[in-house]
């Protein structure tokens, strides 16, 4: 197994899901408090993220942890609230001291900070002012942005924008399984989509007028759409079935191609165009040219194949192959098919021509300490290996893929799910905040340190 030299190797978290101190340090309400406090029965096991893994007041020692497992590079999110109370306005000198000193201390364990902008607590203020159907969006954006940049641009050179468009928007407002879990029709969900790549643009824009060195991303995600065989036929029809745009308001967002060609290619996809066009904010056509900005990465979250096709006789040229019954799945019941991680770099390389980031794959499961303190999980460890082997085939057919980030570091709340789905490397015993590094930390620890020679 190989990985080009300079790989880079890390975990992930966002700041919802490990944070806690919701009302601490001067921070604004954001949409997952108010969905986790006021709509009962939402969230699985009727809990919140007011204190999560309580990493507000314990990322020295989380900070600390990560460097002996050799985490060098680690993604996290800023929490908009946290800089913005409101939304826009005030800047909140306690919100930006707190990520400060988590990129010190960062810095001073030798971890490369990579900083996600949005990763999903919209301020509430924001969400009341409209957010993602509003005009001004791109510039409450852009301006928050330009506050992140300003305060840790001079240590932070590696930014990623916003974390899955498709379940911002898709989860949000099309199935609302997400905050603000409010149901949009086809018109406010097409206007939603391109006014947030409009945020993303702009997000780009200010970080390279603000940030000397600056690298960007994008982090979208998708699940690849896998072939039945290597025969080409099979190869291209799943290329089709994964980059095509259902003409189907319930399920157009989850397209890869929906969400990555204005960013990327800057256009529509023409099925798109036919589909949804119509509905389009007048002089989407201009936008396109801030949507369209370049990226130092195409990054990518890939969690597993949404679909295997074989290549067949029909209107689309492909038919569905059911994945098997009983076959492999983790505990969200997501399904074990580590060729996503071969299949997905590569499609996406070849339509994008750009550097890949693999920015979250990992996988729940049944994880507790056992008698001998430790937490074992050899499901966990098979799943990384299985899909790091894919990775590396993908980089050995010339995919130019540069990183891959575990999620997540830290057992953490799962959005809906409560705490319910432990997907950490390192176990949380939420009772105490207790850290217990699982077999899997240990495991991984070795792949990186040999560059995947591990594996
Ligand atoms: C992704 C999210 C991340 C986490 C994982 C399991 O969709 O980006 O926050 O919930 O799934």
């Amino acid at each position: 197994m190989s990985f080009p030299k300079d790989f880079l190797w890390g975990a992930a978290t966002a700041s919802y899901q490990i944070e806690g101190g919701w009302r601490e340090g001067g921070k604004g309400p954001s949409i997952w408090d108010d969905l986790t406090h006021e709509r009962r029965g939402f969230i699985l096991d009727g809990s919140s993220g007011d204190e999560a893994c309580d990493h507000y007041h314990r990322f020295r020692e989380d900070v600390a942890l990560m460097a002996g497992l050799g985490i060098r590079n680690y993604r996290f999110s800023v929490s908009w609230p946290r800089i913005l109370p409101e939304g826009t306005g005030r800047v909140n000198p306690e919100g930006i001291r707190f990520y400060s000193d988590l990129v010190d201390c960062l810095l001073e364990h030798g971890i490369r900070p990579f900083v996600t902008l949005y990763h999903w607590d919209l301020p509430r203020g924001i969400y009341q002012r409209g957010a993602w159907l509003n005009e001004e969006m791109p510039e409450w954006f852009a301006a928050y942005v330009r506050e992140v940049a300003l305060a840790l641009g001079d240590r932070v050179k590696d930014f990623l924008t916003i974390n899955e468009p498709q379940c911002v928007i898709g989860l949000g407002y099309v199935s609302c399984e997400q905050a603000p879990a409010v149901k949009l029709p086809a018109r406010d969900i097409v206007r939603m989509s391109h006014i947030l790549m409009k945020c993303h643009g702009r997000a780009v824009q200010v970080l390279r007028e603000t940030v000397p060195g600056v690298r960007v991303g994008y982090a979208p995600c998708s699940g690849p759409v896998l072939p039945a065989s290597e025969k080409p036929e099979d190869v291209e029809a799943a290329r089709r079935a994964y980059f095509a745009v259902p003409d189907d308001p319930e399920r157009f967002t989850w397209s890869p191609a929906w969400f990555s060609d204005p960013v990327m290619l800057g256009g529509y996809p023409q099925d798109a165009l036919s589909a949804f066009g119509h509905l389009l904010p007048e002089g989407w056509e201009k936008d396109l040219a801030v949507i369209h900005q370049r990226l130092d990465w195409y990054t990518q979250n890939i969690y597993n194949g949404n679909l295997t096709v074989r290549a067949a006789d029909n209107a689309r040229g492909y038919e569905e192959v059911p994945y098997p019954v009983g076959g492999e799945r983790t505990l969200m019941g997501w399904p074990v098919t580590p060729d996503a991680l071969y299949w997905g770099p590569k499609f996406l390389y070849e339509r994008y021509r750009t550097p890949i980031l693999i920015s979250e794959n990992g996988m729940s499961c049944h994880d507790w300490v056992f008698p001998d303190g430790r937490v074992h999980d050899p499901a966990r460890i098979d799943y990384l290996r299985r899909y790091l082997s894919a990775l590396s085939r993908a980089v050995a057919d010339d995919t130019d893929v540069r990183g891959y980030f575990c999620w997540s570091l830290l057992d953490n709340f799962e959005w809906k799910f409560g705490y319910t789905q432990r997907f950490g490397l390192v176990h949380v015993d939420y009772a105490t905040q207790k850290r217990t590094p699982k077999d899997s930390a240990l495991w991984y620890k070795e792949i990186m340190e040999t560059n995947g020679a591990g594996l």
